[in-house]
């Protein structure tokens, strides 16, 4: 038996209960994890509040999770008893203490890593490198809007496009995070809650736009982010974190040739030669410092509720985990 996190309806922080249930032994080609650390991640909201509805109920939410394998099934190569590994399911059941889960979807952990940063950048950060290595490969001179980057995956981003040489314009929702964002690879800090982020990056992009905006807020900013890019520019969709963006007509992206593109972590993940490659390329930029989670929000298990309260409330500035 394991504590769990079990949802039973769609609702408000109140809906997420914590119960006993059963673990059993692994099966073909599973292990079973001891988790040490959870992530929470914005998409565990779009599943509480019910905009998305692909947790068959009652359910164990949460895509991200670290921990130690404590038992092996058969047929299992990749990881033995005792290895740290990260864990990222599209099919849930990531708030537990344990569980089982398919070998085949663990990350094995290098040791200078540890289980809570792991918990705080292994979605999250694979996130980010999806982002400027694949969605829209960031090459020096690039300008970038790259809204919320004082959250988690905002920041990631942020910080590795800087990195790679693009000139970074960031948005924030108060003071504080305009600061942290200004000491994580943004160049520009726009608060856009109460300052007009398209006219404060046309006025400092002189006219031109950028070439890429990273847009995970969604409803509140779509269509500003759409007019910020620059002829040629892409626009990255990857969140709705105020909402569900509205239908677009073709033609506005004839009016600059433009691009938008909605992308999925796990969609880039199900290729194993990519899976590993961005993994490797994340461990090789957490552990050379090009990206670091800086403070984690760190929760008790138990107190679930209010750690996807906060996150819903803008009151965190970079990931949330739950210690188990
Ligand atoms: N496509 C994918 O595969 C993928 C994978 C991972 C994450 N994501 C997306 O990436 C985004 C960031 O995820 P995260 O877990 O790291 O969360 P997060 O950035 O820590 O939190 C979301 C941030 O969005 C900003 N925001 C703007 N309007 C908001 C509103 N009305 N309500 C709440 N927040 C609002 C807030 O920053 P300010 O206060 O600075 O405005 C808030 O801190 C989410 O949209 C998530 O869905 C997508």
């Amino acid at each position: 038996m394991a504590k769990a996190i079990v949802m039973r309806v769609p609702g408000g922080p109140e809906v997420l209960k914590v119960e006993s249930v059963e673990v059993g032994d692994p099966g073909l080609g599973q292990v079973r994890l001891r988790q040490t650390a959870v992530g929470v991640n914005f998409h565990d909201i779009y599943v509480r509040t019910g905009l998305y509805q692909t947790l068959p109920l009652p359910g164990i939410p949460g895509l991200e999770a670290v921990g130690v394998v404590e038992a092996v099934g058969p047929q299992v190569a990749q990881v033995k008893v005792g290895d740290r590994v990260g864990c990222l399911t599209l099919t849930y059941g990531g708030y537990a203490e344990g569980r089982l889960v398919d070998a085949d979807l663990l990350f094995k952990l290098p040791d200078s890593i540890d289980d809570r940063t792991a918990a705080a950048t292994l979605l999250r950060g694979l996130t980010a490198q999806m982002l400027v290595h694949h969605t829209h490969r960031i090459v020096p001179g690039l300008k970038v809007l790259v809204h919320a980057a004082a959250g988690g995956v905002g920041r990631l981003v942020a910080q590795w496009a800087h990195h790679l040489g693009a000139m970074v314009i960031g948005t924030a929702g108060s003071e504080d995070k305009a600061r942290i964002a200004g000491e994580n690879g943004c160049d520009h800090v726009i608060q856009y809650r109460s300052e007009n982020f398209v006219e404060h990056v046309q006025a400092i992009t002189g006219g031109r736009g950028v070439d890429v905006a990273y847009d995970a807020v969604g409803k509140d900013t779509f269509m500003g982010s759409m007019t910020c890019l620059a002829r040629l520019g892409h626009m990255v969709n990857y969140g709705q974190a105020s909402g569900p963006v509205e239908p677009i007509a073709m033609s506005l992206l004839f009016q600059k040739s433009n691009s938008v593109t909605r992308p999925n972590l796990f969609h880039y993940l199900a290729d194993r030669p990519r899976r590993e490659e961005m993994a490797a390329s994340l461990f090789d930029a957490l552990s050379k410092g090009i990206v670091t989670p800086g403070a984690i929000h760190d929760y008790p298990f138990a107190d679930v509720g209010r750690a996807q309260s906060d996150m819903e409330a803008r009151k965190t500035a970079g990931a949330v985990i739950l210690s188990v």
